[in-house]
């Protein structure tokens, strides 16, 4: 069974002071939840993670980078290195978020050499897919998933695939007013599923986890995580306060005791 996911990205919001603010009252909210059968992580801006980091300390809220550059070190002005995650205390990175794509020119060929870096240093990836508007309406979607994942995956053996999270993030669902519906992202989770047991065999199909991201808040996400190829929830501005994210976690919470529930069921 695949450990579901609750995570946030803050993209350019939240600095030091109140990512410090907002772990504690998090913290406190989380205290009477067992959050221990999912994983949990925010993505603060690089000045936060430090302060985010010592804020949630101990607990089982892991940070992340929002971005990296695919050397170790040099002459890139401007860029963060995966060893300075690291030592900023972060467990993941995300990458190919589609606003890196569309505002910073950002390809799947770039993302390949920070997701091979992003390992070689024990950060989890988390891979940004998705199709936009355009090739939504052309019904491209899922060949455009595969090329992407495929791309983003260059190089790494099937046994490291299960090491990264994929995020399926539809370009034209993010920063909107509406999520997909829970009847689409199903279909998108079981084309990308396909896609992986076709290209990385059925061990990568069936252990690496599928997450959606894209105007969750805590009324759609209850359908989506409920989904059987959903194995989490990617927030942005629902999660933006602490009391949002709490929302978010406690869905996650409910669904990992269902769906392995079911999972009990079904083997009995
Ligand atoms: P949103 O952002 O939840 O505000 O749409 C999601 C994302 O960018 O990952």
């Amino acid at each position: 069974m695949r450990r579901l996911v609750a995570g946030t990205g803050w993209k350019m919001n939240i600095g030091a002071a109140d990512a410090a603010r907002y772990a504690t009252d998090l913290l406190r909210r989380l205290a009477k939840l067992d959050c221990t059968a999912i994983d949990m992580f925010v993505l603060p801006p690089f000045t936060s993670l430090h302060a985010a980091a010592a804020a949630f300390g101990e607990s089982p809220v892991a940070t992340g980078g929002q971005n990296m550059h695919w050397e170790e070190s040099g002459g890139w002005t401007g860029e963060i290195s995966a060893p300075m995650l690291v030592e900023a205390g972060c467990r993941y990175v995300e990458l190919a978020h589609s606003e890196r794509l569309q505002h910073f020119g950002e390809t799947y060929e770039l993302v390949r050499r920070k997701v091979d870096l992003a390992l070689r240093s024990s950060l989890t990836p988390i891979i940004c897919l998705g199709e936009t508007a355009l090739e939504k309406r052309e019904g491209r979607a899922d060949e455009v998933l595969a090329a992407q994942l495929l791309a983003a995956l260059a190089g790494q053996p099937d046994a490291r695939v299960p090491d990264v999270i994929l995020a399926y993030e539809p370009r034209w669902a993010i920063g909107t007013a509406q999520a997909a519906s829970p009847e689409y992202v199903a279909a998108r989770h079981r084309a990308l599923r396909d896609i992986l047991r076709q290209h990385r065999g059925p061990d990568a199909a069936e252990r690496t986890r599928l997450i959606y991201g894209g105007s969750v808040d805590p009324e759609n996400g209850k359908d989506i995580i409920s989904i059987a190829d959903v194995d989490g929830l990617f927030v942005g501005r629902a999660a933006w306060k602490a009391e949002g994210f709490a929302k978010i976690i406690e869905l996650v919470v409910a669904a990992a005791q269902g769906k392995s529930a079911s999972l009990t069921a079904a083997t009995a």
